[in-house]
């Protein structure tokens, strides 16, 4: 129900706001959508070599194979799902912006940057829920 809430107020704000970020995609459950907020939000520290070894600067299709069934092979969360399709809860990339099971939560606290908001975190976490698919 909640998501179906998101998806009406996104309909709603594409209608009035043609400038907005949440324009640009017109499904907020689709890679599109978890991407642009991956590069936005969390892309200053996950550039190429940094960061766990997670570059979120890349193409899509480069991230999506980076990111769906695939574990980490960083020292805090070796063996641990990135992205589980389906399975929010089992993927570090959705844990981490809530309850980590491994590191520190993201972005890291200690470097004063804002949180996800709610927003963002359901369209990442609708996007795994529903089966993580590559657009
Ligand atoms: C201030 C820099 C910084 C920002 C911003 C940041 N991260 Fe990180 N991220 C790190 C560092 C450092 C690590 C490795 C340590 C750890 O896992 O806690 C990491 C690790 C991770 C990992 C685990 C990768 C692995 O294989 O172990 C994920 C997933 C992740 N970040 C997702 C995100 C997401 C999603 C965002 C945006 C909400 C984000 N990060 C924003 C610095 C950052």
């Amino acid at each position: 129900m909640r998501n179906l809430a998101i998806l009406l107020l996104l309909t709603a704000c594409a209608d009035t706001n043609d400038d907005t970020l949440t324009t640009e995609y017109s499904d907020v459950s689709s890679f599109e959508a978890a991407a642009m907020i991956l590069r936005d939000k969390c892309g200053p520290c996950h550039t190429t070599g940094h960061a766990g070894g997670l570059t979120f600067s890349e193409s899509n299709d480069m991230l999506y194979d980076r990111l769906v069934g695939v574990q980490s092979f960083s020292m805090n969360c070796e063996g641990e799902m990135l992205v589980e399709a389906g399975n929010p809860e089992n993927s570090i990339l959705y844990s981490k912006l809530t309850e980590p099971t491994c590191g520190s939560i993201m972005p890291p606290r200690k470097d004063g940057l804002p949180l996800l908001t709610d927003f963002d975190k359901n369209v990442i976490k609708y996007w795994i829920e529903t089966g993580a698919r590559p657009q």
